[in-house]
């Protein structure tokens, strides 16, 4: 058995290793006949990736005894998350700065806002928010279902092939490739190296689940394993594209107009309900009621959460086109269907609230608790904004303006973030095998700051956000607009430096986490730590 089990090993490396020699290759023809500078960057970063590829490849020994979980690679994924959200929050300062300061764009292409801007949603959306959903999907499969993760190379691609993807869409913006899509800027060749990843991580997942030694299958994988095959879906639909060559980094898309845009639209909101939802939903209904010790308050109505997320979401998309060439029934179906959403997210925001039930005072003496019950309230928040702009008469005031930026960021600060911190201090311990946090203390401060900071950035933008639209729709008695687009520029200008302000707290949050997070990883307690000692069992 043991022996099959080896040969098994033997062959998926020598596999792996070969397809990757195949990939060495296409990446050298490429690169020496690529039609232009990023296809030729890119291709060459592929030749770095397969070759380092191949020689740990060649290197790797599976461990010996494979009875236990696969931690080292949770291990890999806290460190990424942690270091990509400080890439992510930075480059989110500088572009709020640039707002408020234009000569900041320094008047050079790359450090120009039009390429920092999707470098900073990426970072902030797939590297941050997808190296969590990674992580922790990995550890969570692994333990509801008592079963170490499926393949011992596949995990690993899932990640560094992960990591890659990132690093080709990052270069990529910096260079100015795009396809003007947003959230899906990266052209044909990053789309199919992520569509590789993504099935492998697929495979991983499912293969887990079906080797598993519980009967039944916990919530969270449900969420995880909607976020996964959803986002292989729309994936797919979103950047069906003709590449103008093989060595061209440039392609077309195969849809046009209105279409386009509603497909576009189609991906772009369910990238939020299922890649900023959904996986952190799987987070949630994991972390919570591990870090308070208590069971879900409703199992049941998780399931009917669940159900009525995914029917009810991928229906909505059509509300980001209001007032478009799109024909009026499909946007008040999107808008409809975004007002039925609010009833499925806030059953969620409750089963999240009340499993705490009984254990309220850990709000009291647990800054971790804290930080995913916060984040669940910010769901709530986000919930029943969304749904108010979806209808037309909302939204013809705040589309365009900093409103939406504001509602963006009580979701992305407030829920992903603190959502995905709140599992990233619950795992570190957990990891590097350690009994506990170097400092709950310094949580607090994490806590604090962060909080301080999504606060300044989300009035300064519903105030912005408010005022810019009524000026854009004021008229004067003769009929004139009242004011000029510049005068309304101009008037943003107090709330930028307000937000950048709020953006800079929410960044020395994220460095005291990388901090506290690093002297976990060495095994150090702070001294004088001031709350009492808290060393919830792993899992
Ligand atoms: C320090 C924290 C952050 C700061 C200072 C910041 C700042 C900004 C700024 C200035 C913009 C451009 C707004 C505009 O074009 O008017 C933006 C856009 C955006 N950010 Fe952030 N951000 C931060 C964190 C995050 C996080 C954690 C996420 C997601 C998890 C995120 C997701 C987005 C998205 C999706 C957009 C595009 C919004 C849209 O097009 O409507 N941001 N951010
Ligand atoms: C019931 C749930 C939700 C509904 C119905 C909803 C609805 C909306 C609406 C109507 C817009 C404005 C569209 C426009 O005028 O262009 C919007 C924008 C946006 N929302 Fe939500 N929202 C919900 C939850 C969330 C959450 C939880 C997040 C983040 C974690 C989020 C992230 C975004 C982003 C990133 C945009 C900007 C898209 C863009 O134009 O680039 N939403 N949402």
């Amino acid at each position: 058995m043991d022996g099959a089990r080896e040969g098994g090993m033997g062959l998926a490396k020598a596999g792996t290793i070969a397809i990757f020699v195949l990939g060495l290759i296409w990446a050298l023809v490429t690169a020496a006949h690529a039609w232009d500078r990023p296809m030729q960057v890119h291709a060459l970063l592929f030749v770095v990736f397969f070759a380092i590829g191949i020689a740990q490849l060649a290197a790797f020994r599976p461990p010996a005894d494979r009875s236990h979980y696969n931690v080292k690679i949770v291990k890999y994924g806290v460190v990424a998350s942690v270091f990509w959200g400080i890439v992510a929050f930075l480059v989110g300062v500088v572009i709020a700065l640039q707002l408020a300061f234009p000569a900041l764009n320094l008047d050079t292409a790359i450090t120009n806002f039009g390429r920092l801007r999707p470098l900073h949603t990426s970072a902030a959306i797939f590297a941050f928010g997808g190296n969590v959903l990674i992580a922790t999907s990995f550890w969570v499969v692994q333990r509801t279902c008592r079963v170490r993760l499926a393949g011992e190379i596949a995990p690993w691609f899932v990640f560094w092939g992960y990591n890659f993807f990132i690093i080709l869409a990052a270069t990529g913006y910096l260079m100015g490739v795009t396809q003007s899509k947003e959230y899906a800027e990266p052209e044909w060749l990053t789309d199919l190296w992520l569509t590789i990843v993504w099935v492998v991580y697929l495979l991983v997942f499912l293969i887990t689940l079906a080797r598993r030694k519980e009967p039944h299958i916990y919530v969270a994988n449900w969420f995880y394993l909607a976020f996964i095959v959803t986002i292989a879906m729309l994936h797919l639909g979103n950047n069906a594209a003709i590449p103008l060559s093989p060595f061209s980094s440039k392609s077309v898309i195969v849809y046009a107009g209105a279409q386009d845009a509603l497909i576009q639209w189609w991906y772009g909101h369910n990238a939020v309900g299922f890649f900023l939802t959904a996986g952190f939903l799987g987070i949630m209904y994991y972390f919570v009621p591990k870090r308070a010790e208590r069971p879900v308050y409703s199992y049941r109505l998780s399931i009917i959460h669940f159900w009525a997320l995914i029917f009810l979401y991928i229906w909505a998309g059509p509300h980001h086109l209001h007032y478009t060439a799109l024909p009026m029934w499909t946007q008040v179906l999107g808008a409809t269907f975004s007002v039925m959403l609010w009833m499925p997210s806030w059953g969620g925001m409750l089963n999240g609230l009340l499993t705490l039930k009984g254990a309220w005072d850990k709000l009291r003496t647990d800054p971790v608790i804290r930080m995913l019950v916060v984040s669940v309230a910010f769901y709530g928040m986000s919930t029943f904004e969304g749904p108010a702009m979806s209808m037309h008469w909302v939204n013809s005031l705040s589309h365009y303006t900093d409103w939406t930026i504001g509602h963006v960021h009580s979701g992305a600060l407030g829920w992903v973030g603190f959502v995905s911190f709140g599992a990233l201090y619950c795992l570190a311990p957990w990891v590097f095998g350690r009994k506990r946090l170097y400092s709950l203390a310094l949580v607090e401060w994490h806590f604090w700051l962060s909080t301080l900071g999504i606060l300044l950035y989300i009035t300064a933008m519903w105030v912005s956000g408010i005022m810019q639209g009524l000026m854009w729709r004021s008229y004067d008695a003769l009929g004139f607009l009242e004011y000029s687009f510049a005068e309304t520029v101009a008037a943003m200008h107090p709330y930028y430096i307000i937000r950048a302000i709020g953006g800079g707290l929410y960044l020395i949050g994220a460095l005291i986490m990388a901090w506290n997070i690093y002297m976990t990883a060495k095994g150090r307690i702070r001294r004088r730590e001031p709350l009492a000692e808290f060393a919830p069992a792993a899992a």
